[in-house]
């Protein structure tokens, strides 16, 4: 049996940078990997999508580079390129993350509790603190063809293009790659249950970036329900309800991104864990699971699933100070949305006198410059204390924009408090400052 101070099962975002930090502090980390360290984030989300979609931005400014005056023939996409630049890109990154973790102990298998003791390769691990952070795994709806969709890690390892696709689920992960797809030539069809794309989003700006989307040549159904798919001599036939009307849409190809499930290590539900109803571990505010001395942190808990609230998690379970209550998320489409906070609606809901602000990329002179005017951004702060509560934008560099707000309101800032804040000229920042209410 090999003592530790603390164990980690998963190397992604939550697992190496909390067994880096562990390590800093003087702690004897073991972390248990069965794949490539990285997790989803480094070997099947973030990393590889947005090496894709830079070189889909890449081929949309080369199709605009007439509106800049500069002349050259239309791109043509060398996708077994793009994809060698992908995994080129990841490899790197893997070697960062390597080195990240020296001074932890890694160990190559997949561990399994036997009680509260960690078993890999035959081996027992004990620790006082054990750290789940296995992640999560694409999940499938359950409807007749669904083994005839790939899902996101399948698509990130295609070698071919296809002409024309399905994207099922018009969420973060199907929007992204129907903007990429798009942008590469493939022809797009999203199909997405709710009334509109990335729910997530406040109503308002996830409407922008449809009407956005959809100019840009995407065609989205949303209220479409999708029921089936078949092999029609070749192509694949979905089948979905939409308004009470059966439809159905026909492609090369279909992706299903409606959501992910939690990987949760064997031996966990026998030694006591306990698990909610759509299959995540249940923890407490410390991300105690219900087994003493195991905690479980990121996408497995089901709390939020983003690569940077596993890290945050995982630093606050060390004990050190993090705001995992304000958490900024972004969606790289094209344009990129990014939100922070609460939603009109979700603040309505919520019984709140709230004022919002608005302003257009289009009234921005950079965006303007840039040939950028397809945004906007939306602020919602409180009308009696003025505190900022909510940022949501659509609109190229939104990814980079939002950190603004999310100091904000994690500062406790009034709008009167931001609009205080001098912002640079001719900068998208001065959108964010023009929509202060
Ligand atoms: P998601 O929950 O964001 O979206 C799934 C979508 O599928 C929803 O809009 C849902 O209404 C729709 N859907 C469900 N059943 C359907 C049906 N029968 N027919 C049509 N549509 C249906 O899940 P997604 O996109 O798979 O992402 C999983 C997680 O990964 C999310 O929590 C997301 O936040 C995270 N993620 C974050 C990224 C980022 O921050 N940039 C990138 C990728 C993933």
């Amino acid at each position: 049996m090999t003592q530790a101070d603390l164990i980690i099962i998963g190397a992604g975002p939550g697992g190496y940078e909390t067994a880096a930090r562990a390590v800093a502090d003087g702690l004897k980390v073991v972390i248990i990997e069965r794949d490539q360290p990285g997790g989803t984030c480094l070997n099947r989300g973030c990393i590889p999508t947005k090496t894709l979609f830079q070189s889909a931005l890449t081929a949309d400014t080369v199709c605009r580079a007439a509106e800049f005056g500069i002349s050259c023939s239309a791109p043509a996409v060398d996708f077994p390129a793009v994809m060698r630049r992908k995994d080129e890109v990841v490899a790197s990154l893997r070697q960062g993350v390597t080195a990240e973790l020296k001074g932890a102990i890694l160990i190559e298998g997949e561990a399994r509790f036997n009680g509260n003791v960690v078993e890999v390769n035959g081996e027992s691990y004990s620790a006082p603190r054990i750290v789940i952070a296995t992640g999560s795994a694409p999940a499938r709806l359950n409807i007749p063809g669904a083994e005839l969709a790939l899902d996101s890690d399948a698509l990130l390892s295609t070698s071919e293009l296809p002409e024309s696709i399905i994207i099922i689920g018009g969420g973060v992960i199907g929007m992204e790659f129907a903007s990429i797809l798009n942008a590469l030539g493939v022809k797009v069809t999203v199909l997405e249950y709710c009334r509109e794309i990335v729910p997530a989003l406040d109503a308002e700006v996830a409407k922008r970036l449809r009407m956005t989307l959809r100019k840009g040549g995407i065609e989205i159904t949303t209220s479409a329900s999708v029921t089936s798919i078949n092999n029609v001599e070749g192509k694949l036939s979905v089948n979905f309800t939409e308004k009470g009307k059966e439809k159905s849409a026909e492609a090369a190809m279909v992706l299903m991104a409606t959501g992910r499930r939690a990987v949760i290590p064997e031996g966990f539900r026998e030694a006591g864990g306990e698990v909610d109803s759509r299959g995540f571990i249940v923890t407490a505010d410390d991300y105690a699971t219900s087994i003493p001395g195991v905690y479980a942190i990121g996408d497995v808990n089901g709390k939020c699933m983003l690569a940077h609230a596993a890290t945050a998690q995982g630093m606050s379970l060390l004990g050190h100070e993090m705001n995992t209550e304000v958490i900024p998320s972004v969606v790289f489409t094209m344009p990129e949305c990014a939100m922070v906070g609460l939603t009109e609606q979700q603040s309505l809901d919520r019984g709140l006198n709230i004022v919002t602000g608005k302003s257009t990329f289009r009234a921005n002179g950079k965006a303007v410059a840039s040939g950028e005017t397809d945004g906007m951004v939306k602020i919602i702060a409180d009308a009696d204390s003025g505190l900022i509560l909510g940022c949501h934008i659509c609109g190229s560099h939104a990814a980079d924009l939002i950190q603004e707000a999310t100091i904000a309101i994690a500062s406790g800032m009034t709008a009167e408090g931001l609009r205080s804040v001098v912002h640079p000229h001719p900068t998208l920042s001065e959108a964010l400052y023009a929509a202060i209410p």
